[in-house]
C-alpha cells in the first residue's frame, strides 16, 4: 500500500506536527509528512521542519494582493508535493472554500475541547481552557474533526475526554490536553492512511 502523503499546517511551535512525525518514525503511522505549511515566518515548526529536512512552505495571504492568488499558490504547492490529506495542527487561519472544495473530507483539525462546546471563532489556546474552568465543566477533552466552511464545525472523527481537576489552571489544563492531542492525532490520520473512514453528512463511520 502506498504511503499517505500529508501536509501539516501549523502557525506555532508545531508540537502536534512533531508528535505525528514521531509516530511515523516509530512505525505507528504509514504516512509521510510531504509538506509543512505555515502562515507565520517565525513559527517554531518552520525551524523544526528545516532541521528534519522536510519540505516546507511559508505561505500567507498577507503575501498576496488577493485571496485568489493566495489560494492558487497554496493549491499548486500542495499538488506539487502530491498531498492527499491536510492536517491542521495549531493553524490559526480560517481555511478558505477553494481549499475545502479541492480537498473534500480531506482536511482535519484538532480542537482542545469537546465540540460543539467551547468552540468557534476566538476559541483557541488558553481561551478554551479558561472558559472550561470558568464554566465549571467536570470533563473536557479533544476533538478531531473534518474542516468545513465554519470554525470548528465539521463532522467529528474522534474525541477523547479528560477530567477537569479542581486545582487546574488554564495552563495546567492546557498541558494535559496537549499531551492527549499528541497521543491521539496520529491515530486519526492513521484512519485515513488505512482508508477506514466513511463520511455520510455529519456522521463519520470508522470501519
Ligand atoms: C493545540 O492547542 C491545538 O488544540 C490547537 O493548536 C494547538 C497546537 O499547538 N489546534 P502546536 O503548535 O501543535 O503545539
Amino acid at each position: 500500500m502506498s504511503r499517505l502523503q500529508i501536509a501539516v499546517f501549523a502557525s506555532g511551535q508545531g508540537s502536534n506536527c512533531r508528535a505525528i512525525f514521531d509516530a511515523i518514525v516509530n512505525k505507528k503511522l504509514n504516512a509521510d509528512i510531504g509538506l509543512v505549511v505555515t502562515n507565520n515566518p517565525d513559527a517554531g515548526v518552520l525551524t523544526w521542519a528545516k532541521e528534519k529536512h522536510l519540505p516546507f512552505a511559508y505561505i500567507s495571504s498577507e503575501q498576496f494582493g488577493d485571496k485568489k492568488q493566495f489560494h492558487e499558490t497554496l493549491l499548486k504547492t500542495l499538488a506539487f508535493y502530491n498531498i492527499q490529506l491536510i492536517v491542521l495542527a495549531g493553524y490559526m487561519k480560517k481555511i478558505g472554500l477553494p481549499l475545502i472544495e479541492a480537498f473534500p473530507n480531506k482536511i482535519l483539525n484538532i480542537h482542545p475541547a469537546l465540540l460543539p462546546a467551547f468552540g468557534g471563532k476566538g476559541m483557541y489556546g488558553e481561551h478554551v481552557h479558561k472558559a472550561v474552568i470558568e464554566y465549571g465543566a467536570k470533563v473536557t477533552g479533544i476533538t478531531i474533526h473534518l474542516v468545513d466552511a465554519e470554525y470548528d464545525h465539521g463532522a467529528i472523527v474522534m474525541q477523547k475526554t479528560l477530567e477537569v481537576l479542581d486545582k487546574d489552571t488554564p495552563q495546567t489544563l492546557a498541558e494535559r490536553v496537549l499531551e492527549l492531542e499528541h497521543q491521539t492525532y496520529y491515530q486519526a490520520v492513521r484512519l485515513f492512511a488505512e482508508n477506514r473512514i466513511e463520511v455520510r453528512g455529519r456522521k463519520v463511520y470508522l470501519s
